[in-house]
């Protein structure tokens, strides 16, 4: 296939609101030995993408600085070094920056197949969320079958990545809501019960529904007051897994309690760890999720989609914390896709 020298784009003119997002012309990246190149059908959006735009998130050195951490699309070029792909191969990735654009080159250890029967646009909104779950709640805090998560966000990119994951091993998720629409979307997903945080005690609720046993893992990406609720609502030898801090980056946090229960708090953003744990984790997700993906009745995340030139409209949909599920951009590639 012969490619083009350059491609659309989309790129962060200053930091701002989501009118900074800016369609531009940029060569085709060269994929390195060790990466794909991947002609790009569409584009998940994910909070870091916000933080991004907003100025918060700096592209790690050597990273793309354009948005958009995973793509779905098929592979066009490849380095000498890649094994286990061929050129044509429809894949998810998640990229190291630079997803919201025509080709992105991804090194090989961050690609996934496409499960079965789905499309690449809906492939496309899984790597971001998945890698982060499966680094955090999985592989770190050890999560296991029969333990109770309580998952905030729930009708959110990580909330339902936590949610479908839990169902996946066998854990209780218990989704943080904030309206029944989003409840019943993370029931639909494999939640066993939902709390609505507009009206309802998360702590008295979690107990409940433990029979005051309390919650073995905490997925949050609230922070501030909300560390502390996190703290009651844990059981003893809970691990709670902090993976953004929305609504406070510094909190009040009940130092006793944690250790009278031997609570555990952990942090992590994915996008600057390494190629060997992007790899690690890639792996693990493939080895153990990958097929459940593609069982009958499996439910799929809601999607509302965008043209890769309407970024800005996307990030602003995103911000309004109407969606259920995730955003995704299309590009001309993905074109077959409706754009709602
Ligand atoms: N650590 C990492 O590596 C990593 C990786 C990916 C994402 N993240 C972070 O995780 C967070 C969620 O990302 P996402 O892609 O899941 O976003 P999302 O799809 O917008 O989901 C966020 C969910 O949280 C709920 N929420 C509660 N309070 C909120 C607040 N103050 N602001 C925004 N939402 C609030 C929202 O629903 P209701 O308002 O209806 O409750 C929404 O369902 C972002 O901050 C992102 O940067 C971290």
């Amino acid at each position: 296939m012969n490619l083009p020298e350059h491609m659309t784009a989309v790129s962060i003119a200053e930091p701002g609101g989501p009118e900074v997002l800016t369609p531009c012309t940029s060569p085709v990246p060269q994929p390195g030995p060790a990466e794909v190149l991947i002609r790009v059908a569409a584009a998940g959006i994910n909070g870091p993408d916000l933080a991004q735009r907003r100025g918060l998130y700096a592209p790690p050195p050597g990273a793309s600085p354009l948005p958009g951490l995973e793509v779905a699309g098929d592979i066009v070029a490849m380095g000498e070094a890649v094994t286990g792909f061929a050129r044509g191969d429809e894949v998810m990735a998640l990229t190291n920056g630079g997803g919201y654009a025509e080709y992105v080159a991804v090194p090989f250890g961050q690609v996934l197949p496409l499960p079965d029967k789905w499309s690449l646009a809906e492939a496309a909104v899984l790597p971001e969320t998945w890698f982060t779950i499966t680094q955090t709640l999985v592989m770190r805090a050890g999560l296991e079958p029969g333990m109770h998560v309580l998952v905030h966000g729930g009708a959110g990119g990580i909330g339902g990545a936590a949610i479908q994951i839990c169902s996946i091993i066998g854990a209780h998720a218990i989704a943080v809501v904030s309206d029944t629409d989003k409840a019943s979307y993370c029931d639909r997903l494999g939640s066993i019960a939902t709390i609505d945080r507009t009206r309802e005690n998360i702590v008295d609720r979690v107990m409940a529904l433990t029979d005051g046993h309390g919650a073995d893992r905490v997925v949050d990406l609230i922070g501030g007051a909300l560390a502390a609720v996190n703290i009651a609502a844990s059981a003893r030898g809970g691990h709670i897994v902090q993976v953004s801090t929305l609504e406070g980056a510094t909190a009040n946090v009940p130092l006793r309690t944690m250790m009278a229960r031997d609570l555990t708090l952990s942090g992590s953003t994915l996008r600057p760890q390494t190629a060997a744990t992007k790899a690690a984790i890639a792996a693990h997700i493939r080895d153990n999720f990958l097929a459940s993906l593609s069982a009958p009745g499996w439910i799929k995340p809601e999607i509302t989609t965008f043209r890769l030139a309407e970024a800005a409209r996307a990030h602003a949909e995103m911000e309004s914390r109407r969606h259920r599920g995730k955003l995704i951009l299309l590009t001309p590639f993905g074109a077959a896709e409706p754009a709602s």
